[in-house]
This record gives C-alpha cells, structure tokens and sequence, in this order.
C-alpha cells in the first residue's frame, strides 16, 4: 500500500514572522492526518528545524548542489542539509529548469547525490503548455524520467518520489483534471513496470500544479495519485490542512 504525503513547497516566500507564524499554525493542530512535507526557502531551515523538533512533520529543501563542497558560490550541499534537519529535497521543479536553465542531466546528478547522502529526492517532471499541446507529455515525461534512471538505475528509485507538475497548472489557478492527471500517472507507472514492476508498484506518485482544498479530493480520489506538491495553498494554514485531510 503507497502512504499519502502532501508536500509544501513554499517557494521564495516568507519571513522570520510569516514562516514562525505558519509552522506554529500546522504544528497547533496536533498530528498533520497524513505523511506531511514542508520545504521552506534555505534561510528559514534552521528556524524551521528548530520548531518541528518533535513533531512528525518532515523537512525538505527546494534545492541542492551535487557537489560535495568547494567553490561553488551561492549553491548549498546535501550534507549542509543534512546537518539542518532535511530529509527530502525537491530536484528538478519546474522553475529550476526553466528559469534556472537546469538541464536533465543535471536532476540526475542531484538525484544521485541526495540518494548517496541517505535525502528523499522529490523529483519534479512534467511538460509545458506548447508540449501538451503537440501531444508530447508522455515523450516529455519519458525523457526525463530516462535521464534520472540513466544516472542511477531504475531500482534506486525505491528512494525516491516523483511529483508530476504540468507546467501549464503550476501557479496558474488552473489544476489538471483529475483524469488528465491520472492518465499521465498511469503512464509514468506502466512506463516504470517495464523495467521494474516492484517500483512501478510502490514509487509514490504525487500530482502538483493549482492543488488547493477544493480540488484535493477529486484529485487524491485517483487510484495512481499518492499526494500532492502543493505551492501557494501550502502557504495558508487552513487550506494546506484540507488538503492533508483529503489524502486520507
Ligand atoms: P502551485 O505550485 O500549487 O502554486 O501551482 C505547485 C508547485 O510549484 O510545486
């Protein structure tokens, strides 16, 4: 049975208050319903660090280096991380890839390197408006799935998660349906239990783009939809919450 995780990912929002503020707000409700994962900006890791101690809640980044350290100015490591409490790293949004020029050969190695410093990779796939439009989603999301794979092997995938993100529904206030979503999930596992049908099987697929507290359900009642990345209802307690109760 694939466990439901509802993961936030909080962007390049929030201040010192704001971000206090918003965990003492998840954490005052007791036990979040179902596996829960925020992703605060870096600054905020300590900080939020500190506040969850205790509480089943985990921590991610939104990002890392897949180097070891050295002279790579304004990156952070998987094991400065580590140190900070993070359990889960999102590798390859979308925003990385487009305004970030961050290649698929460069998630592979940032999967690699969470994977070898014991870090949940989140990995983020999915395709533009135009891709979908010339029919490609699947070709996109093949491709790359194909360049994680390549870099370590489907099996490695046990430690990982995978977040389809159209691009055409993140922050646009308009989600996939439900059955886009879940034809695109269906595809990723039978295109996964060709080379590996346990991992096919058990990977947990979350869908992410506009998921908010109206939308949860419909969405989570979908056989392949294991959870969601959630971007801006993450940021608002009530609604991050619905959405949590909606995955189980
Ligand atoms: P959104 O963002 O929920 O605001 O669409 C999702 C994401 O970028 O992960």
């Amino acid at each position: 049975m694939r466990k439901p995780l509802v993961a936030g990912n909080w962007k390049m929002h929030g201040s010192r208050a704001s971000v206090t503020a918003l965990v003492e707000g998840l954490l005052d409700l007791g036990a979040t319903p179902c596996q829960t994962l925020i992703c605060p900006s870096f600054v905020f890791l300590d900080q939020v660090q500190r506040q969850l101690a205790g509480s089943d809640i985990a921590l991610g980044a939104q990002n890392l280096d897949w180097h070891d350290k050295g002279a790579y100015t304004g990156e952070v490591s998987a094991e400065m991380l580590v140190e900070f409490g993070c359990s889960h790293v999102l590798v390859g949004h979308s925003e990385r890839r487009s305004l970030f020029a961050e290649t698929d050969v460069q998630v592979g190695l940032k999967v690699e390197k969470c994977l070898s410093s014991g870090l949940t990779p989140v990995i983020c796939i999915g395709e533009s408006l135009a891709e979908r439009q010339a029919d490609e989603t699947f070709t996109v999301v093949q491709r790359q799935l194909d360049a994680v794979i390549r870099q370590v092997g489907v099996t490695a995938l046990r430690h990982g998660i995978i977040a389809y993100e159209p691009v055409w529904a993140i922050g646009t206030g308009e989600s996939a349906t439900p059955e886009q979503a879940e034809t695109v999930h269906v595809h990723i596992r039978q295109y996964l239990a060709k080379q590996d049908e346990n991992i096919s099987q058990n990977i947990q697929l979350l869908y992410g783009g506009s998921v908010n507290g109206e939308n949860a359900a419909d969405l989570f009642a979908q056989e392949n939809i294991d959870g969601a990345l959630v971007g801006g209802a993450s940021l608002k307690v009530d609604d991050f919450l619905r959405i949590c109760r909606a995955a189980v």
